[in-house]
Parts: structure tokens; sequence; C-alpha cells
């Protein structure tokens, strides 16, 4: 890999997006950020210039591209909100694939070769099997999951039709914050498990809602494969590695293996801040498989990614030490 080139990082301004741009800085890369600024916060890229843009506008992104001219693109931007893509899914495939068809137009005019997407674990719906592995089915069950499977898709046609190298990593759930406590996770809205239960912790929220006690799972609630954020912004780094290689085209899972149900999450959540967390027990949500847990043995052997936080309670202490500073309480 050339040290000194450029990548364009969009969603950059976002929560995963921004610790992918501190550990590109970190490997002597260069990110530059692009990114609306809808979601995002404008004191999250440090590590590099941010070009405000939309995705959905071909002019724009064209634009950035031909400018940077970077080596590779690492593609954050993205709405992710589940609940949301449901009720207006229009919104959802505008922005998700709209923008991401761009994004390949403008990098295939531009002549940049090497993409590393950010797809999910929700491109294979509900599972038949876990740990999932990447042969399982896709077939997602709501719309967000529908987008990030078409880009997919598309990554694949371009790469048929005109070169293009493509890593896909498929996130199980993204969690934890900067170990050095520099930048976070701050969705608005939050939805995350985490963020919300640190909060009831903390009192800025009155309660959590534990959303169905009565999964089958040995305590009832839905268990999730919890990834910390750094590990997935490593995994990035290794990805670009992987393309630089003469690697062509492939998806990969990024998770730790381990599932832990929500009620485990708010008892670890207990011990890090040493306070009770407030429950109130909703009802099921549509669509929420009682187990998703990952299986990145792949990712472990073909890039050498080797989770450094892997530990529940580690992710849980670098969120709680952010939740804390955005708070006010911590500096
Ligand atoms: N957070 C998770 O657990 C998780 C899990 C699986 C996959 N993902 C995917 O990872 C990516 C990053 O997630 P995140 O949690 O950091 O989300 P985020 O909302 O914090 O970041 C997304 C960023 O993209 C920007 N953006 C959105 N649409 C844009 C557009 N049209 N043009 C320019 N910028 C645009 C937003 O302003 C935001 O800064 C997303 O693609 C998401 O689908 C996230």
């Amino acid at each position: 890999m050339n040290f000194d080139k450029r990548v364009l990082v969009t969603g950059g301004a976002g929560y995963i997006g921004s610790h992918a741009c501190k550990a590109l800085k970190k490997a002597g890369l260069f990110p530059v950020t692009f990114d609306n600024l809808v979601y995002g916060h404008r004191d999250a890229v440090k590590w590099g210039p941010l070009i405000e843009g939309d995705l959905t506008d071909l002019e724009e992104i064209s634009a950035a591209v031909r400018e940077v001219k970077p080596v590779a693109v690492m593609h954050f931007a993205a709405y992710a909100y589940v609940g949301e893509s449901v009720k207006n899914p229009g919104k959802y495939y505008r922005n998700n694939v709209l923008g991401s068809l761009n994004l390949l137009e403008a990098m295939r005019d531009s002549g940049v070769d090497k993409l590393v997407f950010s797809s999910s674990c929700s491109t294979y719906g509900v599972p038949e099997r876990v740990p999932i592995s990447e042969g399982h089915t896709q077939n997602p069950v709501n719309p967000y999951g529908a987008t990030k499977l078409m880009m997919e898709r598309m990554m694949a046609d371009f790469s048929n039709a005109h070169g293009l190298k493509f890593v896909a990593l498929r996130y199980f759930n993204a969690a934890g914050s900067d170990p050095e406590c520099e930048i976070g996770e701050r969705h608005d809205p939050e939805t995350h498990l985490i963020p919300l239960v640190l909060d009831a912790a903390l009192g800025r929220r009155p309660f959590v809602t534990v959303f169905g006690e009565d999964y089958p799972t040995p305590d009832g609630t839905c268990i999730r494969d919890y990834i910390h954020v750094s590990d997935l912004a490593e995994a990035h780094l290794l990805a670009l590695g992987y393309l630089d290689r003469a690697g062509e085209r492939r998806a990969f899972n990024l998770g730790n293996g381990t599932g832990y149900s929500v009620k485990e999450v708010i008892r670890v959540a207990e011990q890090v801040s040493g306070r009770q967390v407030p429950v109130r027990v909703g009802a099921r949500r549509e669509g929420d498989p009682p187990q998703l847990v990952g299986d990145a043995s792949l990712a472990r052997k073909e890039l050498g990614w080797n989770p450094r936080y892997g530990d529940l309670k580690m992710i849980l202490s670098h969120a709680w030490e952010h939740r804390r500073k955005i708070a006010g309480i911590r500096n």
C-alpha cells in the first residue's frame, strides 16, 4: 500500500466513518471525508478535510472524486434506521441505492477501482442457523437490508463490466468508542442498545425499553454480536491492503462470534457504570430475529483481522467514557 495517498471516505463524519478516518491517519494515509452532515458531525472530522456534498447528487460526488483522485474509496454514507426504512422505503432506496450508484459511476468515470463498502448482517434476514457465515442465504427482511444487498449486487456488476475491485464488510452490531475518547457514538435519534442503556444509567433517559422477553433464548431477550468500532476501523485498513495485494472482490463478516442478550448487556453496563439501569419491558419489535451472531473466521484468515476489543466489558467501558464526556461529566 502506498501510504502517502488519499482515501475518499463517504460518511466520514458519522460514527464508524470517523473512527475509520482516525485509523487511516494513524496508518499514514490521508482521509478525505465526503458527507452531507445530515446525520454526521462536523467536529468528528478531525483527521483530514471535509467535502460537504450529497451522494444523491451525481455532479457533487463526481466532482469530489475528480478533485481528490483517491487511491481507494471507503463508503460508509447511508441511512441506517431499520424501522424508518419499513415506514419510508423510498427515502432508503433513494439515498442508499441511488447514492451508491452515483458513487460507482463517479469512480468508474475517474478510473478509481478500489472500494470498501459498509454492508450489514441485515442482508441475511432471519438466520437459518447461527453463527452466520458468508455463504448463508441473503434474504433481507426490511428495506434497509435490501438496499445493502442491492449495493453488493451493483458492485459485482461493476466489477464484471468495469473491473471494480471491492470488499463488502458485513458488520454485526457496531459498538463502543475510540479508546482515546476523541470520538464516539452520537446518533440522533439514537436507537442502538448500548448508548440507550448508558444514557439510562446516567439519568439522561428515564429508562431503557427491552423489546420482548419471550424470545427462544436463555433469558428471553434478543442476542446480538457486538463488535468494537475501532476493530471495525482496523478491518477497513486490512481490506484496503487486501485490495492492494490484488484481491478482486470479496465479502467478509465482521463480528466477534459471541452473542450477548439484551439483559446481559444491561448487567455489564451496570457493572461498568456502577449505576442501576432502569428498565421497562415492551412488546417485541417486528422483524427482530431472536439471535444474530456472526462467523468472522474468513476475515481473520484472509485479512489477518484480529479484533483487539472483543470483550463486552471493554466495549461498554469505552462507550461509557464517551457517554460521560458528551454528558459533560468527563473532559
Ligand atoms: N452502526 C451499526 O451497527 C452498523 C451495522 C451494520 C452496517 N452499518 C453501516 O455502516 C455505515 C455507517 O454507519 P454509522 O452507524 O456510522 O452511521 P452514521 O449515520 O453515524 O454515519 C453515516 C454518515 O453518512 C452521511 N450520509 C448519509 N447519507 C448521505 C448522503 N446522501 N451523502 C453524503 N453523506 C451522507 C451521514 O451524514 C453520516 O455522517 C452505514 O452504511 C450503515 O448502514 C452500521
